[in-house]
């Protein structure tokens, strides 16, 4: 299972979140995950984890072309030249050639520098130091506005995205445009959604973990997820449900739980600010 977007940039299935994976654990951990067949990383400047990031994947026995790390620039660094030097730091502390995938972190509407710092992504993908580029947490009016304006399309938006915010009418949004839709949260950080009636059932009629059930879910709808996980065990759990098959009933049930305040903290992107 992949996902293409518009300018054929093709993603793996489902990709390993790592906030908090830092330091030697961290080192372990994403190595764990490399070894398990993970060939998608998500990480950010404001992690404080692309070094960890960076060194698991040099000290992997892996092939370094079949392995996509992503980061992220932070608010504070929206401005055209900050952004295009925070760039570079990030490339220098993964220690790899180049990062595959940069994303604007957060729109920061009030502060409203968005398209600056997009334009410094494109300066970036140009000289080479990222290969593909995107955005994190933009809404529909960001994203055209950064279109307009400089008339680069993000292959990307990592978005809050999990059955209890299931973020319908944005999926349906990137989808028209081929913009690939990756889901931070996915899995709610593991909490009540698992204890969710619908999902227990769902997952015992295919022989499943509940939490596999949601990342299937999200696979099913076309969306990439990228669930976090420090412990081995749990991250094959987890890089397992590429393969199952729910149907649309099923995905439908699960879409249900949805509620309007479902989002995890009050990170409205209309109005929130990251730093
Ligand atoms: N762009 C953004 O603004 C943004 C915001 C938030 C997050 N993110 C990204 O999205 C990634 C994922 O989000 P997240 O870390 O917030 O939450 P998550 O992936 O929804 O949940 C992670 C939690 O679930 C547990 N877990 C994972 N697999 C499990 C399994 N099979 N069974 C039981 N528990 C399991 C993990 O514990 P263990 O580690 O102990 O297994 C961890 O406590 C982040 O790591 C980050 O890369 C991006």
């Amino acid at each position: 299972m992949t996902v293409t977007a518009h300018d054929g940039t093709t993603l793996p299935g489902i990709g390993l979140g790592t906030y908090r994976l830092n330091g030697a654990d961290g080192v372990r951990a994403v190595r764990d995950a490399l070894a398990s067949g993970y060939t998608l990383l998500d990480s950010a400047f404001n992690y404080e984890n692309e070094g960890t990031v960076g060194r698991a994947v040099r000290e992997a026995d892996v092939d370094r072309a079949t392995v996509l790390v992503t980061s992220k620039l932070p608010g504070r660094h929206h401005a055209y030249d900050a952004a295009l030097r925070t760039i570079e730091e990030s490339v220098y502390r993964t220690g790899l050639d180049a990062i595959d995938l940069y994303l604007v972190h957060w729109p920061n509407p009030v502060t409203g520098r968005y398209v600056e710092a997009w334009r410094a992504l494109v300066a970036a993908r140009e000289a080479g130091l990222v290969r593909h580029i995107g955005v994190s947490n933009f809404l529909p009016e960001h994203l055209e506005r950064i279109e307009a304006e400089t008339g680069v399309r993000p292959v990307l938006n990592q978005i809050e995205l999990h059955p209890y915010f299931p973020q319908v009418d944005q999926v349906a949004y990137h989808r028209e445009r081929g913009i690939i839709t990756e889901a931070w949260s996915p899995i709610a950080r593991g909490n009540d959604v698992v204890g969710e009636p619908v999902v227990a059932e769902i997952a015992a009629a295919h022989g499943i973990s509940p939490i596999q059930t949601i990342l299937a879910w999200h696979v099913a709808r076309g969306v990439l997820p990228l669930p976090k996980s420090a412990d081995p065990g749990r991250q094959r759990e987890n890089l397992a449900a590429a393969d199952v098959v729910l149907t649309a009933d099923e995905v439908d049930r699960i879409t249900a739980l949805g509620r309007p305040d479902g989002r995890m903290k009050n990170q409205d992107p209309a109005v929130y600010e990251e730093f």
